[in-house]
């Protein structure tokens, strides 16, 4: 047979390199995507042609930049206000995730929910203040119990649950102790809700990221060069994280690859303190 010309061939390879990925009809929802970690975690989803709904606390206009960056991919993308540490708000708030999968996705359940919005807190274990611990405990345990919990009507069986600890559940830092414990309490739970949901054929599993260039506790990790160095000195891999090493592992896991991975402690962390 004789090939095409060498401009088709030129055309086709270009075509076939700026392809969109095709949109699945699968939808995520990610707290706290307007930043950091969720934000990579939403494009990355976005990215193997899921749909996403982000939620933000604070900075719409940075949310709604991000979903203008998703819906280029070509999926579908909207952003909602949600406080995760306001229990009480969450009955309002699936209402609203109702009206969106019906206006915007006409469908009435999505398939992935992302427990990603958190906040850092460093003070010693001496020092904690009984507040401090409150916010903390509202924020990265309760939040992520009941948030989860009232998702479960509106999450497809087959679906997935990602939580996310901290390497600091693993080993200790001077100044976390009510962060890390509260993540080590995620990681506990992560297991009975799997055991629970498998019933469902919802898998759920909790990736512990480490130190990662982000705003989290005031923008420390990426701004601090000392404590910047110091991690990198006790990281295998030799530097700290970026929000890019982390958003590629929460989508692998909303894939169909990754379907017999449950109840699973993920950490990525470029092997911390071994
Ligand atoms: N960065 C790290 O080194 C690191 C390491 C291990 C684990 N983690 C975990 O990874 C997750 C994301 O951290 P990050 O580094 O991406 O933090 P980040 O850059 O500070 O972003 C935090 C995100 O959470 C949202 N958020 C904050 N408080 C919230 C609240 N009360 N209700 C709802 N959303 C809230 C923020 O929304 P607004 O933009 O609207 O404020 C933002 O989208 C957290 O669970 C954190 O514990 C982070």
């Amino acid at each position: 047979m004789r090939k095409p010309p060498a401009i088709w061939r030129v055309t086709f390879v270009f075509i076939k390199q700026n392809r969109k990925m095709e949109p699945t009809n699968k939808i995520a929802l990610v707290t706290g995507g307007s930043r950091g970690l969720g934000k990579n975690m939403a494009l990355s989803l976005a990215k193997k042609g899921i749909n996403v709904i982000l939620t933000y606390n604070s900075k719409q206009d940075e949310a709604l930049a991000v979903v203008a960056e998703i819906e280029k991919t070509g999926v579908k993308a909207a952003a909602l206000k949600l406080d995760t540490g306001d229990i009480k708000s969450f009955d309002s708030f699936f209402i609203q995730v109702a009206g969106i999968l019906k206006n915007t996705f006409n469908t009435s359940n999505f398939d992935f929910l992302i427990n990603n919005a958190g906040i850092g807190v460093n003070a010693s274990f001496a020092e904690t203040k009984e507040e401090d611990f409150d916010l903390l405990f509202n924020i990265h345990f309760k939040g992520v119990f009941f948030l989860s919990q009232k998702a479960l009507p509106l999450i497809n069986d087959g679906g997935r649950i990602i939580n996310l600890s901290s390497g600091l559940a693993r080993f200790c830092m001077p100044g976390y102790s009510a962060y890390g414990a509260m993540k080590g309490a995620i990681e506990v739970l992560t297991r009975y809700m799997a055991k629970e949901l498998g019933a469902r054929n919802i898998a759920v599993n909790v990736v512990a990221p480490g130190a990662i260039e982000t705003d989290f506790g005031g923008g420390v990790v990426r701004d601090n060069q000392h404590v910047n160095d110091h991690i990198a000195g006790i990281t295998a891999l030799g530097r700290v994280g970026l929000p890019d090493d982390i958003g590629g592992v929460v989508s692998f896991l909303c894939t169909e690859d990754a379907r017999w991975i449950n109840a699973q402690r993920i950490e990525v962390s470029g092997g911390v303190n071994l």
